[in-house]
């Protein structure tokens, strides 16, 4: 696989304080890749920088060979809150999106371009409707066909469900795990739900506890795909896959020290772990 981004050595610190430091790691290609830690490490101002909406204090970020150096619409944003514009209906919100991707492009080749990205995610029915008319899931399904019509290179995504209640969330899950197969979209999640990772995630990397916010591992999933949220808890692998990123948040996040790493840690050289093929235990010797 083809690195895409290349997340090199950034930092972020306010005076004297550092939240993250030497934080390294590559999103290839095709790859769906989730960031997963606890409030205030760090995770949304590291998106902010993959989107080009911040810049770190150190080091770089490489898309595609070329430092960012700003926003661009070949990384769509899908913000935790909906982020539509109240006075325009649901096609018209990404319509307009279509219109600022695709400059020659005519308002008839626009609209019907959101109306086809209404229907992946189960919206023709509502395409007319103003956001004030719609649920927070139908708004946040906007979010995500507005997102996904401008077919970006990258989708960047800051806990996206994680305003919705369970039952939408689920089935919004499901679907962004569907669609992003079917696509291989390139993607960059942030998640506090360690199932939503599991069921979307390539690989989960997992960050310490600020202040001084590392990488501290980097997590393999290698759970068959399609997954569904139905299926994930059935599948052999899943439950230390479970185990591992939960541990992790609840005593490993905790415990990492950079000054003092685990064996085998260096920023540019986190281990990757893959709980799902563990080895079953040697046999006895007879
Ligand atoms: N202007 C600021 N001055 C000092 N600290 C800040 C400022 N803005 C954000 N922070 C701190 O930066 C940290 C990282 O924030 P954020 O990226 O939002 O974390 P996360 O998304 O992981 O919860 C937080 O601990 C926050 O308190
Ligand atoms: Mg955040």
């Amino acid at each position: 696989m083809t690195t895409y981004v290349s997340v090199e050595g950034i930092a972020r610190r306010y005076g004297p304080t550092t939240i993250f430091e030497d934080v390294w790691f590559g999103v290839a290609r095709g790859e769906f890749v989730c960031l997963v830690g606890h409030s205030g490490c760090g995770k949304t101002t590291i998106l902010n920088i993959l989107a080009g909406l911040e810049t770190p204090d150190e080091g770089a970020v490489i898309v595609d060979g070329t430092e960012i150096s700003g926003p661009s619409l070949d990384r769509a944003v899908i913000f935790q809150g909906h982020a539509l514009m109240p006075w325009m209906t649901a096609a018209g919100n990404v319509a307009f999106a279509l219109s600022c991707r695709h400059r020659d492009w005519s308002r008839g080749k626009c609209d019907a371009a959101a109306r086809e990205a209404l229907r992946r995610v189960g919206l023709t029915h509502a395409a007319d409707r103003k956001p004030a008319e719609l649920s927070g899931g139908m708004k946040q399904r906007v979010g995500i066909a507005r997102a996904l019509a401008l077919n970006p290179k990258m989708l960047l995504m800051d806990e996206p469900f994680s305003a919705l209640d369970a039952l939408t969330r689920g089935s919004l899950q499901d679907e962004v795990a569907r669609l992003v197969t079917e696509t291989q979209q390139t993607a960059f999640m942030i998640t506090h739900d360690v199932d939503e990772a599991i069921l979307l995630a390539d690989r989960i990397l997992l960050m310490s506890n600020g202040p001084g916010a590392r990488i501290a591992e980097v997590v393999v999933n290698t759970l068959p795909k399609p997954r569904t949220r139905a299926t994930l808890h059935h599948m052999p692998g899943y439950h230390a896959l479970r185990d591992h990123v939960l541990d992790f948040l609840i005593t490993r996040s905790k415990a990492f020290d950079a000054k003092a790493p685990p064996p085998g840690w260096s920023p540019r050289g986190v281990p990757e772990v893959t709980p799902a093929v563990a080895e079953p235990p040697p046999l006895a010797a007879e």
